[in-house]
């Protein structure tokens, strides 16, 4: 087998975050010479990029750093590489270290920008390096990109999260919440503007505690950091005044967090769309309680009714553990109950995961592994039943998409996202990815719409 001298190949697992870190590693890999493969066998150098949210995650990881061990036996110069979340934490290192001494660089989430240096290293002196840092300092800005898309990309405005749900690992993998500043936010989307880019998604764990510092006004005397605060729904404002950017989205959004004021900014900024990712996890407030949400079930109706009420057909989507520690019948009967007022666009379920060092890895009351997945099936009915009741009512409205490409599955057909959101197949026409046509619903299906061109 040969190797091109200059290829990498990254896998990335887990969260936009991370999809959006693969393409800062793919930025600096550029920078330096190498070329993207999508043939991991044939790569110079292969990066897995770790997800640690839940632990078919961490079966997954280490199922594929499994195959890379069979390139490195037959081609020891192939350089293997692991970054992301699992490698915050110490037991995943001592794991890796102990059952794959091979793997030659290690490092987190937190040391992104030092990956260009770290990688010469592997490869000139051909010695194994693990860089770790235990938590995130300063931002690190005007690091490359090689972006996913021409038309759509994520941008991060904040790292981190201060929340400590006790289910949670992400304020151990990713840090204290640190925020961007204002005006690199809008550096950065103005130059992906002027990419092409019509669409972006602004990326944090919980984008409503984004709380940036403008810099100083050099007419203006004061340097009070109060003065210069820019909180979330501030931020959309600036972003919707950016000439020829067509849609806002972010997530993720904590329900605590939500402030009127973001509410009121879908009223004022034409170009946030009626969608919203709110994630609830529980309908019970014994369960919401011990999942340290800080809120409780009624909080997040009136909250959804809020914005129903401010914002005409947003179309909601959310996040549901079942099976969480102590979680009885009556709390998630609770939980369907909810489902059942909110009427969820869709939902990611997810069945609980202990994760190694969370509060909730030590409460004695784990539901048994069938009782969860019994649960899970009856949540999963229950929102497929409102998510196609959902998308049948969309039949006959004309809606506005923006074209990603080729479906995946039927070449004839073309696929993109309404401002909703919603995932719409029709027929190629010719349009391009990044165009925004005008598109007549005919077919509501449980996890996507059909329609035709409307000219
Ligand atoms: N088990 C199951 N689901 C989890 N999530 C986070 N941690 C866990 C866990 N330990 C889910 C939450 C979160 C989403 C990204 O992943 O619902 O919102
Ligand atoms: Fe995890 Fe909670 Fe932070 Fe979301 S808000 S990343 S669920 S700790």
């Amino acid at each position: 087998m040969t190797s091109n001298q200059n290829s990498f190949h990254i896998q990335t697992f887990g969260c936009q975050m991370n999809e959006r870190d693969s393409e800062t590693l793919a930025g600096m890999l550029s920078e330096m010479g190498y070329v993207a493969t999508t043939d991991k066998k044939a790569a110079s150098v292969a990066i897995i990029n770790t997800c640690s949210v839940r632990e078919n995650a961490d079966l997954r990881f280490f199922g594929t750093l499994g195959q890379l061990k069979k390139i490195k036996e037959v081609r020891p110069d192939f350089v293997v590489c692991i970054c992301g979340c699992m490698m915050q934490q110490q037991h995943i290192i001592d794991t890796v270290k102990s059952k794959y001494p091979w793997v030659d660089l290690i490092f987190g989430t937190h040391n992104i920008h030092a990956f260009p240096g770290l990688l010469q290293n592997v490869r000139d002196e051909r010695i194994k390096q693990v860089a770790i840092l235990e938590n995130g300092g300063e931002i690190v800005e005007g690091l490359p990109a090689k972006r996913e898309h021409k038309h759509k990309a994520f941008v991060n405005i904040m790292y981190g999260c201060d929340n400590f749900c006790t289910y949670c690992i992400v304020p151990f993998t990713r840090g204290r919440e640190r925020s961007r500043k204002p005006e690199e936010i809008l550096k950065e989307v103005r130059n992906l503007v002027a990419d092409g880019v019509k669409e972006i998604t602004l990326l944090g764990q919980n984008v409503n505690s984004y709380h940036g510092i403008a810099d100083p006004v050099p007419s203006q005397t004061t340097d009070d950091d109060t003065n210069r605060e820019v909180d979330f729904a501030d931020l959309i404002h600036l972003l919707d005044e950016v000439e020829g950017l067509e849609r806002i989205r972010f997530m993720t959004s904590h329900p605590k967090d939500l402030s009127e004021k973001l509410i009121e900014a879908y009223s004022s900024c034409g170009k946030l769309h009626p969608y919203i990712h709110l994630p609830v996890q529980s309908g019970s407030d014994r369960i919401l309680a011990r999942m340290n949400r800080k809120y409780t079930a009624k909080y997040y109706l009136d909250l959804v009714n809020r914005l129903k009420a401010t914002v005409p057909n947003l179309c909601i989507t959310t996040d549901i553990i079942v099976g969480f520690p102590g979680e009885t019948e009556e709390d998630f009967e609770e939980t369907l109950n909810l489902c059942h007022q909110v009427q969820f666009d869709s939902a990611f379920t997810f069945i609980y995961s202990i994760r190694k060092g969370t509060p909730a890895e030590n409460y004695g009351d784990q539901v048994p592994e069938e009782v969860k997945h019994a649960r899970f099936n009856r949540l999963v009915e229950v929102i497929n039943h409102y998510a196609a009741e959902k998308n049948h009512a969309c039949v006959g409205r004309v809606v506005s998409v923006l074209v990603d490409g080729s479906s995946k599955t039927d070449e004839t057909m073309l696929t993109g996202r309404t401002e909703e959101f919603k995932l719409v197949d029709f027929p190629d026409g010719g349009q391009k990815a990044g165009d925004i046509v005008n598109v007549e619903i005919t077919q509501g299906k449980t996890f996507s719409l059909r329609g035709i061109e409307s000219r």
